[in-house]
């Protein structure tokens, strides 16, 4: 890994070169937000305003990152948050990231509308794969979902609340995203000017919705075959529907996309653990960070209740500002398809292990010698921080 280091020592460094090798619409599916991309941005400016107050003399340490989720014990705080339609990003993203994550034991979350299916993925992710759910309106669709996550041997499920409407998704309108691509002039010049990526998709097929695939005639799904709006497949989410899943699932279950206390309060009697996230700013474009909302969450649902989060967390010193201002495990979904799409298989790697040597070196620096000591330390917010609420 010595020579990624040096040419590219943080995810940052691999974003150019990333842009580079994906045709347009790829690179816009990824990077983009939605309305004015106010919230993606916004994400990024919280984090800025977050800082550590060191305290030394306790010698030195050496860093143990493991962290207990659940009823396991991952080597990192982190883990790699759902991404519908992934190979269109970097063809084959689903399979290499569950590889990666099983081998590097951090969690893979595999979204409803990826184009590898449960099936698939799940063979390599050994029983410990994440499986998020869009809830479909049609139950069958739905139970029968579930089912093959089981069978497939998915631990954790997750269920995104945070979608009850499409957002607009300007910049994608523009940059005509759709699967499978459409084949015209435009997408073929895109993709003709991105060699790898093309061999990718010759060598691993046209993006499809590789899970959703078999409803594509069902009754209650008739929007599925309809390109990048079938994604957006009929959803409902309600708290009725969500005991009834309690009751289908055995395993663990995250509520993904809350931002409300009063919502987080009323999840911890439904589910396992709530999962703060503005979806990477993709959604509602007025939506404060989950940065923002998470210390008063935390308040209200108390200190045994698992929070994780996502939403901007590009690095380790990320991470580290997530877990201080009280989370137990950070989701990271832009910064592996960044890897990914710069280098290929050991970029994803690569970002793996920038995320996790940049969480390690502030654990070292600050003599914290796990992430319970790194939590305790001081941390401070910038004015922008804080967010008030007009009654
Ligand atoms: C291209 C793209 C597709 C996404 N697809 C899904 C999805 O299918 N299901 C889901 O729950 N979240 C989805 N998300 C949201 C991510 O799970 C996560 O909340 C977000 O990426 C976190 O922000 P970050 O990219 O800044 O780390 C998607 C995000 C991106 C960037």
């Amino acid at each position: 890994m010595s020579n990624l280091a040096d040419k590219y020592p943080r995810i940052s460094d691999m974003k150019d070169r990333a842009i580079k090798r994906m045709p347009h619409f790829a690179a816009e599916y990824l990077f983009s937000g939605t309305g004015y991309d106010r919230a993606m941005d916004h994400n990024q400016e919280i984090l800025k305003n977050i800082f550590l107050t060191p305290r030394y003399l306790k010698g030195t340490v050496e860093a143990n990152l493991k962290t207990k989720l659940f009823n396991r014990t991952y080597d990192a705080p982190f883990g790699i948050a759902p991404v519908g339609m992934t190979s269109l990003i970097w063809p084959g993203a689903e399979v290499t990231l569950a590889k990666l994550a099983n081998k590097v034991n951090i969690p893979y979350t595999l979204s409803t509308v990826a184009c590898a299916s449960i099936e698939k993925v799940g063979m390599h992710l050994d029983n410990n794969g994440w499986f998020q759910l869009y809830p479909p309106k049609d139950k069958n669709i739905r139970d029968d979902l579930l089912k093959r996550a089981t069978d497939s041997g998915y631990e954790v499920l997750v269920i995104t609340s945070d979608i009850p409407a499409s957002s607009r998704r300007e910049r994608l309108r523009m940059a005509g995203v759709s699967v499978p691509p459409k084949i015209n002039l435009r997408t073929i010049l895109q993709a003709a000017i991105s060699p790898t990526w093309s061999l990718g998709v010759l060598k691993n097929g046209m993006p499809q919705f590789a899970t959703m695939d078999k409803y594509k005639n069902s009754q209650g799904n008739k929007k599925i075959s309809k390109g990048y709006a079938g994604s957006q497949m009929d959803r409902y989410l309600d708290w009725d529907y969500l005991e009834e899943v309690r009751n289908i699932w055995k395993g663990p279950i995250v509520l993904k996309g809350l931002m409300d206390n009063r919502d987080a309060l009323k999840a911890k009697d439904y589910v396992d653990a709530i999962y703060l996230s503005n979806h990477g700013g993709r959604q509602l474009d007025i939506a404060p960070s989950p940065l923002q909302v998470l210390p008063n969450i935390r308040k209200d649902v108390g200190n045994d209740f698992p929070i994780l989060i996502d939403s901007g967390f590009y690095s380790g010193q990320d991470v580290v500002k997530g877990l201080m201002l009280g989370a137990d495990f950070v989701m990271i979904g832009r910064p592996f398809l960044i890897g990914l799409a710069a280098v290929g298989t050991q970029g994803a790697a690569h970002a793996h292990y920038i995320i996790k040597d940049e969480i390690e070196n502030i654990m070292e620096q600050v003599c914290a010698k796990n992430i319970e000591e790194l939590k305790k330390e001081t941390v401070n917010v910038g004015k922008e921080f804080i967010l008030a609420s007009l009654d």
